[in-house]
């Protein structure tokens, strides 16, 4: 708690002082405001299709981050060419791009056309980030940084990176799960001339030797991070404290990686500014609630063609999780139960028409069973004895624990996979349920995440690196920050446009009457949204 008021404090003081990159922000009403419904194809299409990044070096899951729900993408699509080259490591192969640079480790050269089209498709979906490239590309808010990148790296991953070089940063980028790099599109960012270490099975040596080389290479000193797991910010500050010292910051995506930067913080051993971009309103707000809606859908259909209509379904906890899946649910004509510890959520589940129940009162009717809580042991084998025969059971909060399945793994009980993700447990009475994805988040093990979330979430990591980057001296000390206010709003009105949205202005006297400035931010740091 102490951590984050003072998170607030924070960003309360940043608020009302000097503005990130002003020129970056003032554009943000325009964004808003400006784009016809027909221009907004047009401003997709980049104007340089043919980027040949600003970058010194071109060439060659942590096993961690398992929990920044906004970058990985699950995709049957990413195919690997271990046949064609008999499964040799990556790191032994000799590969170069068609411009004769080595300075790259992935798994085939080869597959990069595939890749730049999964990237193209990505980019439609992206207006955000890709709105932010263009507006800013001739300035350059990025010249001189030099980033370390340690994210999934996926199409939408790539449109990212590719935006971070087109305002002027040079990378150099590897995976932060050693399953979730789509092959095809490293593949595509190499041919690119980006210095891309990550392939889809790297061992867990070869995870930290891929973080290694976008730490170290001639002539290469790295002044920002971008982390999603802490792995590259872990590395760093253990093997090379001298270069971590020096860097302008870290920006971090994911829950656990956050967690360990108020560790730093709070035993006052962070030597830089970090900032936390997980906790942003654009994240929580967006990722959590409209992220899982429409992916709670995809996973179970693509698992188990499920039909929702007249299906009871059990969904614990009711926060923006619960809200998004509980939701989604009962559009499609399910018959939707939630189970909720605190009141105030449990009110608004009545308030929004859904039963608010003990898991014990539904357990024996239910269809389908829905964890979104983020803690421990909330369903376990006594409840899962009393489910009825056939009920799916997934799991889409941060934790492999809230169903508890390893009491499942008992000699009574028989395990048969069904498909890929799927297991069926049969109870020696004949009574079988369907497990997805064995208790992990089902959405990031099962479907795909939406793109235009993930524009949302790169926008937001852009804006911070820019902001930490740009920062004048003193603005951030050694300590943890939330992405201010004003630029959650501005990476909102990016993706404005896209919907054809005009914000409608405050007037004068508005203005007067009611404090707020005719740029934002418009709303104070406390308020709930
Ligand atoms: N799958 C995804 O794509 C995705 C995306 C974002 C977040 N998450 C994860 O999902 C989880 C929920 O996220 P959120 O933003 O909704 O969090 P939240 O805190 O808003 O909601 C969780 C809710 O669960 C309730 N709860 C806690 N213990 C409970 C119990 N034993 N029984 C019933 N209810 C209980 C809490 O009161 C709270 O209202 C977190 O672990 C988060 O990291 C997953």
């Amino acid at each position: 708690m102490a951590e984050s008021s003072d998170s607030l404090q924070k960003e309360r003081k940043m608020t009302s002082g000097p503005n990130f990159s002003a020129s970056v922000v003032r554009k943000s009403a325009a964004a808003a405001n400006i784009p016809p419904a027909n221009n907004s194809m047009k401003m997709m299409s980049f104007e340089n299709k043919q980027r040949r990044p600003n970058r010194i070096h071109r060439r060659s899951v942590s096993v961690s981050s398992t929990d920044s729900y906004s970058s990985a993408s699950y995709s049957d699509a990413s195919y690997s060419s271990d046949d064609e080259d008999g499964g040799l490591n990556p790191r032994e192969k000799e590969q170069s791009n068609s411009s004769g640079q080595s300075d790259f480790c992935i798994r085939n050269i080869k597959l990069s056309d595939f890749g730049r089209r999964e990237i193209e498709i990505a980019e439609q979906e992206m207006p955000g980030i890709v709105l932010l490239r263009k507006r800013n590309h001739n300035e350059k808010p990025l010249e001189g940084a030099r980033i370390v990148g340690c994210t999934h790296i996926t199409a939408q991953a790539a449109v990212l990176i590719e935006t971070l070089s087109a305002l002027g940063a040079q990378v150099r980028w590897c995976a932060c799960n050693i399953y979730s790099t789509q092959n095809e599109v490293a593949a595509a960012l190499a041919e690119s001339g980006y210095p891309i270490f990550a392939w889809k099975g790297e061992s867990e040596e070869d995870f930290w030797w891929c973080i290694e080389k976008c730490i170290t290479y001639p002539a290469w000193t790295p002044n920002l991070i971008l982390d999603d797991g802490g792995d590259a910010t872990h590395l760093m500050l253990k093997k090379y404290p001298s270069i971590f010292n020096q860097l302008k910051g870290i920006v971090e995506e994911s829950v656990t990686g956050v967690h360990r930067l108020y560790q730093l913080s709070k035993a006052q051993t962070l030597s830089i500014p970090a900032m936390n971009v997980n906790d942003s309103v654009t994240k929580t707000k967006f990722d959590n609630l409209y992220c899982c809606r429409e992916s709670i859908l995809d996973s179970l259909k693509r698992t188990t063609d499920v039909m929702f209509g007249g299906k009871q379904v059990l969904i614990c906890g009711y926060g923006e999780v619960g809200k998004g899946c509980c939701q989604a649910l009962k559009g499609l004509g399910a018959v939707v139960y939630v189970t909720e510890v605190d009141p105030i959520c449990a009110l608004q589940a009545c308030m929004d028409g859904f039963r608010v129940v003990r898991i014990e009162e539904s357990i024996k009717i239910i269809d389908i069973l829905i964890t979104c809580t983020g803690n421990k042991h909330v369903v376990r084998r006594e409840h899962l004895d009393r489910l009825k025969n056939g009920c799916i059971v997934c799991n889409m909060g941060h934790s492999n624990t809230e169903i508890d399945v390893g009491s499942l793994r008992t000699p009574d009980l028989t395990w048969e996979k069904v498909r890929t993700q799927v297991d069926h447990i049969v109870w020696p009475d004949g009574k079988r349920i369907t497990l997805l994805a064995e208790g992990r988040l089902v959405n990031l093990s099962c479907s795909s995440v939406p793109s235009f979330v993930l524009s949302i979430t790169a926008t937001t990591q852009a804006v911070a690196l820019i902001e930490l980057f740009r920062a004048p001296f003193g603005r951030y000390q050694n300590d943890v920050y939330l992405l201010p206010k004003k630029m959650d709003e501005y990476v909102a009105a990016l993706h404005l446009p896209s919907f054809d949205a005009h914000l409608t202005e405050l007037t004068d006297d508005q203005v007067k009457y009611s404090g707020v400035s005719k740029t934002g931010p418009f709303k104070p740091h406390y308020y709930r949204y």
